[in-house]
């Protein structure tokens, strides 16, 4: 029988000299911006990755990061769903910093408009699974050629995917697939030293939850404040998430401090969910 040992506590960089690769990650006010301010705390080079038509976005971010906690931080176009502009991203990554330790699968979105799923819309459909879940899954194909043991996926999935989403089904079943995808993915790697885990978020104050907030208003009858007041009157610490704390989440599971975690989903959601 082997015994684990374990490696002491650093000093708070435990990511230092390692890298990170985060999808989705344009929008300053974003989980993606989250995850990457709390790897780089912790020591993490980063390349951040969005749509090519958000690389503006993404170079102010790079850098507000890179000098705010000196690592190296690269902005990098990918589109998840299209695997060409995948490899390339990730071989970019790697061929800056000449190894791969981490990836946060974050993009995500929703098309079309919201609706049962006996008429959802096809293409919406497609489309949203295409992003979302196929997406995770090129990126995580692409990164675990190159990540050495001791490597880390995070997939960043959702309450709706253990909670039905009533109207917005495509994101609920894609989001259930990721945590599908990361229990066999984590059952396939463990032996390779690589760690794959999920994280379920509940409300977190984002443009994405905003839009949510307003749409779910519209939808209502009420005023936004009115519509936030009563959907938050479900979660037991009262309030939305915030990015950081997402983050925070990120980086745990990214570094060796969480190295005997994988194939979990782990809730963030202030409460709102309690069970598995
Ligand atoms: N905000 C919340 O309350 C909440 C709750 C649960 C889960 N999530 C998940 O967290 C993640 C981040 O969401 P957010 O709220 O920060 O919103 P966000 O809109 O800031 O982040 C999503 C990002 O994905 C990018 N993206 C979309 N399609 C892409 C593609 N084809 N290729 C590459 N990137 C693409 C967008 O440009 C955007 O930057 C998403 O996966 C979302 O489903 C958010």
């Amino acid at each position: 029988m082997t015994r684990a040992t374990d490696t002491p506590s650093g000093n708070g960089r435990d990511l230092e000299g390692r890298t990170g690769l985060i999808t989705g990650a344009a929008n300053v006010r974003g989980i993606g911006m989250g995850a990457a301010d709390r790897l780089a705390a912790m020591g993490c080079n980063l390349a951040v990755s969005d749509l090519a038509f958000r690389m503006d976005e993404l170079e102010a971010n790079a850098d507000r990061i890179a000098e705010t906690h000196g690592v190296s931080v690269i902005p990098v176009p990918i589109d998840v769903t299209d695997r060409g502009s995948v490899d390339e991203g990730v071989a970019a990554t790697f061929g800056r910093f000449g190894r791969l330790d981490v990836v946060i699968n974050n993009a995500g979105t929703v098309f079309g408009a919201p609706s049962p799923l006996h008429t959802y819309d096809e293409t919406d459909w497609t489309r949203t699974i295409d992003v979302n879940l196929n997406g995770t899954l090129r990126v995580s194909q692409a990164a675990v050629r190159l990540m050495q043991p001791g490597g880390s996926i995070v997939n960043i999935a959702s309450r709706a995917g253990k909670v039905p989403a009533p109207s917005n089904g495509a994101y609920s079943v894609s989001k259930a697939g990721i945590m599908m995808l990361t229990r066999v993915m984590a059952v396939e790697l463990g032996g390779a030293g690589i760690r794959v885990n999920a994280i379920c978020p509940g409300l977190i104050d984002t443009d994405l939850q905003r839009l949510n907030v307003a749409l779910k208003a519209h939808v209502a009858g009420l005023d936004e404040e009115e519509t936030e007041r009563q959907l938050l009157e479900a979660v037991p610490i009262g309030r939305m998430g915030t990015i950081g704390e997402i983050g925070d989440l990120c980086a745990f599971l990214a570094s060796n401090r969480s190295s005997y975690l994988t194939g979990q989903s782990i809730n963030a959601t202030g409460g709102l969910l309690t069970e598995a």
